[in-house]
């Protein structure tokens, strides 16, 4: 499968992915890299890799859907099977998610549906939960709300700030994202009517 990962920062997620997918059994390419920031790191680490990538920045274009219809063009041309948000701070249109109903996914440094959107670390934290994670999803129009593929718990240490939490979660996303995009390229998942369907077999 033809996968195209997002990015807005350092891309470690990405470059998780793009390392899975070189072992020979892995069912997933990454073909290319899309950013909406020139200088997000991310965009280094996949050129070191031979990754084609593209930025696309915002601020180049008049509108939000300018700036999509430009991605969505060159989207047509790369002909994704698979796109994966990671770490991609922009919110896609229903426009956009709906040209790719279902093969759009992402993940989130939470054990959703608690602490949708950002600073999760901070909030598990605050509200003294023992325990955090990811979760990797289905995107849908609202915000970290799609159908969840795989979620994985970390636990929250005494003591643990933000940051410590953070890196302790960021480990274990890029163990995480790779077994959900796996599952989905070889179709044992899909989305069906808002559901996470598990394909048995
Ligand atoms: C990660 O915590 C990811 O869950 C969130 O963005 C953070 C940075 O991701 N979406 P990356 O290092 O750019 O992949």
């Amino acid at each position: 499968k033809r996968v195209v990962v997002f990015i807005s920062g350092g891309g470690s997620n990405m470059l998780a992915l793009a390392k899975a997918a070189e072992a020979a059994d892995f069912p997933a390419e990454i073909i290319a890299v899309i950013s909406d920031k020139a200088d997000a790191g991310g965009l280094a680490k996949a050129e070191a890799l031979g990754i084609e990538t593209f930025a696309f920045v915002r601020k180049d274009f008049a509108s939000k859907d300018e700036h999509e219809t430009a991605i969505l063009e060159a989207l047509d041309a790369l002909s994704p099977d698979i796109i994966c948000l990671a770490g991609y701070m922009r919110l896609l249109s229903g426009t956009f998610i709906s040209r790719h109903e279902g093969r759009i996914i992402n993940i989130h440094p939470s054990l959703l549906p608690l602490f949708p959107g950002l600073d999760t670390h901070r909030r598990a934290i605050e509200a003294g939960h023992a325990t955090a994670g990811c979760s990797v999803h289905f995107v849908t129009e609202g915000m970290d709300e799609g159908p969840i593929i795989l979620q994985t718990e970390v636990p929250v240490l005494a003591g643990d700030t933000p940051d410590a939490l953070a890196a302790r979660v960021l480990t274990v996303e890029h163990q995480t994202y790779p077994r959900a995009l796996r599952l989905l390229a070889e179709d044992k998942v899909r989305m069906d009517g808002g559901k996470t369907v598990r394909v048995e077999g």
